[in-house]
């Protein structure tokens, strides 16, 4: 969860300042008059997802246009009387939180910002002056974040960088002296040189500030990596789940291979241990794209047992048959889930992608044929790979999906919230 928080309080932070433009606005108004709550934040945070098309700035109640009467000074220009307009539609667009390089990039769009206003602007040799109309169409802003541990072991921010580009930018400047003409003519001058530093200068240091600020209030009592990673403790909740539930051992009733020539191989009582064994191997990542959060998980087992009894008849053959053991080195498995933005849907399991390690089988026969069976099977390990991993795939899916369905994730963070302003109550009464 810790994620996600951090990167959407980067989202407001960046959106805040970012329509604040430095300028004495009433940013305090844009809060309402309830306080804002943790559960006030994810209430609307739900609202707010729940549209169709969700658009505009969550949770604040920013006016449109935004009025900034102050006097804003870029570069050599000084500004005021400011009406900003377009922040309605702002559009998250992608968030990439990758667990394996410890990197966050996050997206955010918005197609058009008009900016109308007064503008004095001193020259060598005379003062341009009059009312101001900017307009910058098709605005994409991208916030890149490596985060890093630092020696306390609490999770930083380690580098932060905001890189604003525009389709295109039309400046209307009245009354305006020669010199600047010039420069306003060069749309793209202008904004490297005047509106980029005012809105990204000082930005991305002062968000790293609050961000660290707020990383250390939070994770002080709870240094990494056990806060860090909510997927382990889903993982190790679905392991405990398949113990209780009696998955270790799973048994498979039966199982008919038709080889070549009319021989046939049946599989009897069929069985596999070691599925509680799960844990996490490799990469844990997340997107945000098109509403949804999208998350990748490698697990695996260690060591798994399977047995069987076997039998092969053949037309011209008297059946025969004895007891296979199988073991297999270790089992990664790739889970693609997707979890709705508005998290009173479950999450769904789309794909399920499974890696078998080296099979080793022995057969507890007393006959050559077992031997003969036990040299084919050693011999063919990938025909025997997939009728294992055909067994199994569903098994998980299904366990991962059940456990997928009961979970109420907006209940459980309602519950985490009471349980921390419970705590709160308790330590300072
Ligand atoms: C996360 O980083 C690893 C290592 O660079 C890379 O292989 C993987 O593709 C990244 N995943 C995402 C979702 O960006
Ligand atoms: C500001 O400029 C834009 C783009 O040229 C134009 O569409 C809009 O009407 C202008 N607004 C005012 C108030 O002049």
């Amino acid at each position: 969860m810790t994620g996600r928080t951090t990167l959407f309080l980067c989202v407001f932070a960046t959106v805040a300042t970012l329509t604040g433009v430095r300028a004495a606005i009433d940013v305090k108004a844009w809060l309402g008059e309830e306080p804002l709550t943790p559960e006030r934040i994810l209430e609307e945070m739900v609202e707010y997802f729940s549209q169709r098309d969700p658009h505009g700035i969550p949770v604040l109640k920013v006016p449109e246009p935004i009025e900034a009467p102050d006097r804003v000074t870029a570069s050599q220009i000084t500004l005021w009387d400011l009406k900003i307009s377009g922040h309605s539609g702002l559009r998250l667009e992608y968030i990439n939180v990758n667990l394996t390089t410890f990197t966050g990039v996050v997206r955010i769009s918005v197609p058009k910002i008009n900016v109308l206003g007064q503008y004095e602007w001193p020259g060598w040799w005379s003062t341009s002056a009059g009312s101001a109309n900017i307009t910058v169409t098709d605005i994409q802003v991208a916030l890149n974040l490596q985060l890093g541990i630092n020696t306390k072991g609490l999770l930083i921010v380690d580098g932060l960088q905001i890189t604003l580009n525009y389709e295109d930018l039309i400046l209307g400047f009245e009354g305006l002296a020669g010199e600047h003409a010039l420069l306003v003519g060069a749309a793209d001058t202008f904004f490297s040189t005047i509106i980029q530093p005012l809105i990204v200068g000082g930005i991305q240091d002062k968000l790293t500030k609050v961000l660290n600020e707020r990383l250390e209030q939070r994770l002080k009592d709870k240094p990494f990596p056990n806060s860090i990673s909510p997927v382990d403790y889903l993982v190790a909740k679905v392991r405990r789940d398949l113990r209780e539930s009696g998955k270790d051992p799973i048994f498979v009733e039966r199982k008919d291979v038709n080889l070549a020539w009319g021989v046939s191989v049946q599989l009897k009582n069929i069985n596999i241990k070691g599925l509680t064994t799960l844990h996490r191997t490799h990469e844990v990542s997340a997107q945000f794209i098109d509403n949804a959060l999208f998350v990748t998980i490698q697990i695996g087992t260690q060591q798994l047992k399977a047995g069987a009894d076997w039998s092969i008849s053949a037309s011209l053959m008297p059946a025969v048959g004895g007891h296979l053991d199988v073991e297999v080195e270790s089992l990664s498995v790739t889970v693609m889930a997707k979890q709705p933005a508005d998290i009173r849907s479950p999450p769904v399991l789309r794909e399920i992608d499974i890696q078998l390690g080296n099979l080793a089988v022995r057969s507890v026969g007393e006959s050559t044929m077992d031997y003969l069976v036990e040299l084919m099977v050693n011999l063919l390990p990938n025909t025997f790979r997939n009728i294992i991993m055909d067994k199994i795939e569903p098994k998980i899916h299904q366990a991962i999906q059940k456990q997928f369905n009961g979970l109420d994730i907006h209940r459980i963070i309602l519950t985490k919230l009471a349980e921390r302003r419970q705590a709160e109550a308790n330590a300072s009464p």
